[in-house]
């Protein structure tokens, strides 16, 4: 690429983002987890509104109704791209957020000054292109978004027409959300940086993939509802939400073509280069696999990293951790290696972030420790799991069964034999394989996403109550197991919740049961629930429990569940909401299953009725 680059570094410009949006009445908020809370509709946070969903259905953020961040998310749709130049498992998020505040006119005037002013990026205005939705049955044409861009191309003296400078999409394009299956979401309007390389054609446009046009932000406006049945229904409060690829961006600046040229990999590759003692220019194909080795880790890391406890495993979060590592092993064989090297390349991947995310040096024990159990699982069976696999395609044809073996008998995830049977042109049996798959009940859950309906996220109403029952049973595990007992992790769905706290051994019947009925007596005697607004180091001062990951910024709500009539406090805990306001509502509470979900840590799954 070539033009007037200031080739700025990802540090300088997520400072620059966080500094652009605060001295627009922004409150700075931190990243949350990449484990979501709370919404059982995905497995991982996808983008930085996610965490937010409750403050767009409308509850009150603490921070106010202006926000931003720098979120670490996931994207495992992508999985398939990652190797391409722009696409990454793992990436950061910046994001700006106005919670039935302003809309599109000071959300597109914000993002062309940040873009373009000297004093900001300073990115060249006539190499930007913009897109926003052409309308459907569920929403019409953005047209105000359309005469907006017009106006602000008019300010440099750009005559801005539709289907030349401001393209019109339909909703595969156009339209963002909802995060998981349900919540907020609606028509967006993108932004595209255009390379300078030769179009690929004369349809050559911004949704063309060729990457001659680069998305480097959305700004999503967020006034609908998506419903567990499809219909789109106008939020209480028109919002905004915009994203900005750290990764992408940081390499438009530097006039780089591929992410992977940028500072926040070279560590990473230069490292898979020497273990490799290969160029990661060499070829196409070096090029390819190195990003996907350094990528992969990359994520695996911050998985690791998150302070949930995820390790590998063949269900749920594990499983994506496990595949990830799994097929970072096998492209480093592809490159040569044979020696366990992902705790060596981990390292480099830590140094790269752990300025921005402290938590990955914190957990680095934990993280080379997994990395190395799995590394020397999966290189005991991957060679002769590949001898397996050559001599399966003698007959052109990888059955089911045969994919389940590789599965089972080798650990090759099944999207790494998807990818060597095309590699080696040979037909893959994917339903028989699924079939397989479910009559073996191992994997049931696995690399599905979108796989509940009707969570938090959508704030149903028995969702809510789920999530109130989750207060009042941390409060008991910690009256019967003792004070020592934290959450570790909260999944709901409107069928039931599960519940992940710290604690070392097996519950008792006995225990059980008194949990039980210390919930049940709290419903029974209809508490009520409210919250206040305050400091993080006030509320624990005030005795709050909670997943104190300065995840709220600098106020925090905490929810209370408390005696009206003797005003005696049953439950403190710092938590986003929404809750149901009496106890008496939510039901009967029973415990359905007791289990370990890691070390250290165990799992209630509970219902309501
Ligand atoms: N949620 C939107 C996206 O991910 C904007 O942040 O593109």
């Amino acid at each position: 690429m070539t033009g007037l680059l200031p080739g700025m570094k990802a540090d300088e410009l997520r400072e620059k983002y966080l500094k652009f949006f605060k001295s627009k009445g922004h409150a700075i908020i931190p990243s949350a987890s990449l484990i979501p809370e709370n919404d059982p509709t995905v497995l991982f946070t996808t983008a930085g509104m996610h965490p937010l969903v409750p403050y767009l259905m409308g509850e009150k953020h603490p921070g106010g109704k202006r926000l931003v961040n720098s979120q670490k998310s996931i994207r495992t749709t992508d999985i398939e791209d990652v190797g391409d130049h722009w696409h990454n498992t793992f990436f950061e998020m910046l994001g700006n957020w106005s919670l039935g505040d302003y809309f599109k006119k000071e959300a597109l005037g914000w993002s062309w000054e940040f873009l373009t002013d000297k004093k900001w990026l300073g990115l060249e205005p006539q190499r930007i292109y913009v897109t926003v939705f052409e309308g459907d049955e569920d929403a019409p044409k953005d047209e105000e978004s359309i005469q907006i861009w017009k106006d602000i191309f008019k300010t440099v003296e750009i005559d801005a027409k539709e289907g030349d400078r401001i393209f019109v999409y339909p909703k595969e394009e156009n339209w963002w959300g909802p995060a998981g299956v349900t919540g907020p979401c609606g028509p967006d309007s993108e932004m595209f940086y255009d390379t300078l390389r030769e179009p690929c054609g004369d349809s050559c446009e911004p949704k063309c993939s060729c990457g001659k046009y680069v998305e480097i932000w959305n700004d999503v406006f967020m006034q609908y509802n998506k419903t567990a049945d499809g219909k789109y229904e106008p939020l209480k409060q028109q919002n905004v939400d915009t994203g900005m690829g750290l990764e992408r961006t940081t390499a438009v600046l530097q006039g780089h073509d591929n992410t992977y040229e940028t500072e926040l990999f070279q560590p990473i590759i230069k490292e898979i280069e020497k273990i490799t003692s290969k160029g990661f220019k060499d070829d196409n194909e070096t090029t390819r696999l190195m990003s996907i080795v350094a990528d992969h880790i990359r994520a695996a890391v911050f998985i690791l990293g998150d302070e949930k406890g995820i390790v590998p495993s063949n269900l749920d979060q594990g499983y994506i951790l496990r595949r990830l590592i799994r097929i970072a092993i096998r492209k480093l064989k592809q490159l040569g290696t044979e020696e366990n090297v992902t705790v060596q390349i981990s390292e480099k991947v830590i140094n790269t972030l752990k300025h921005i995310y402290p938590e990955i040096e914190q957990n680095k024990k934990f993280i080379f420790e997994q990395l190395k159990l799995e590394e020397e699982a999966f290189r005991k069976t991957l060679t002769r799991g590949l001898k397996e696999f050559e001599k399966m395609c003698e007959d052109k044809v990888i059955d089911g069964k045969e994919a389940f073996i590789l599965f089972t008998t080798y650990g090759f995830p099944f999207e790494m034999t998807q990818n060597l049977a095309s590699e080696k042109g040979v037909e893959i049996k994917v339903e028989e394989f699924n079939e397989e798959f479910k009559k073996h009940q191992e994997l049931s859950r696995t690399a599905s996403e979108g796989k509940f309906k009707g969570g938090l996220a959508d704030h149903s109403e028995t969702a809510t109550k789920y999530h109130t029952a989750t207060h009042l049973l941390l409060a008991a595990l910690r009256k019967v197991l003792g004070d020592h007992v934290q959450q570790k992790g909260s999944n709901i769905t409107d069928k039931r919740l599960r519940f992940d706290f710290s604690h070392t051994e097996k519950l008792t019947d006995e225990q059980k049961k008194e949990v039980e009925n210390i919930v049940n007596d709290a419903i029974k005697n209809d508490y009520e629930v409210k919250f206040e607004e305050m400091t993080l180091d006030e509320a624990k001062q005030a005795g709050a429990v909670g997943v104190f990951e300065h995840k709220y910024g600098e106020k925090v709500k905490v929810y209370t569940v408390f005696n009206p009539n003797t005003q005696e406090v049953y439950s403190k805990e710092v938590c986003g909401g929404p809750h149901i306001e009496k106890t008496s509502t939510i039901g009967y509470f029973k415990i359905k299953k007791e289990e370990s979900s890691s070390s250290g840590v165990r799992r209630i799954k509970a219902v309501l009725s």
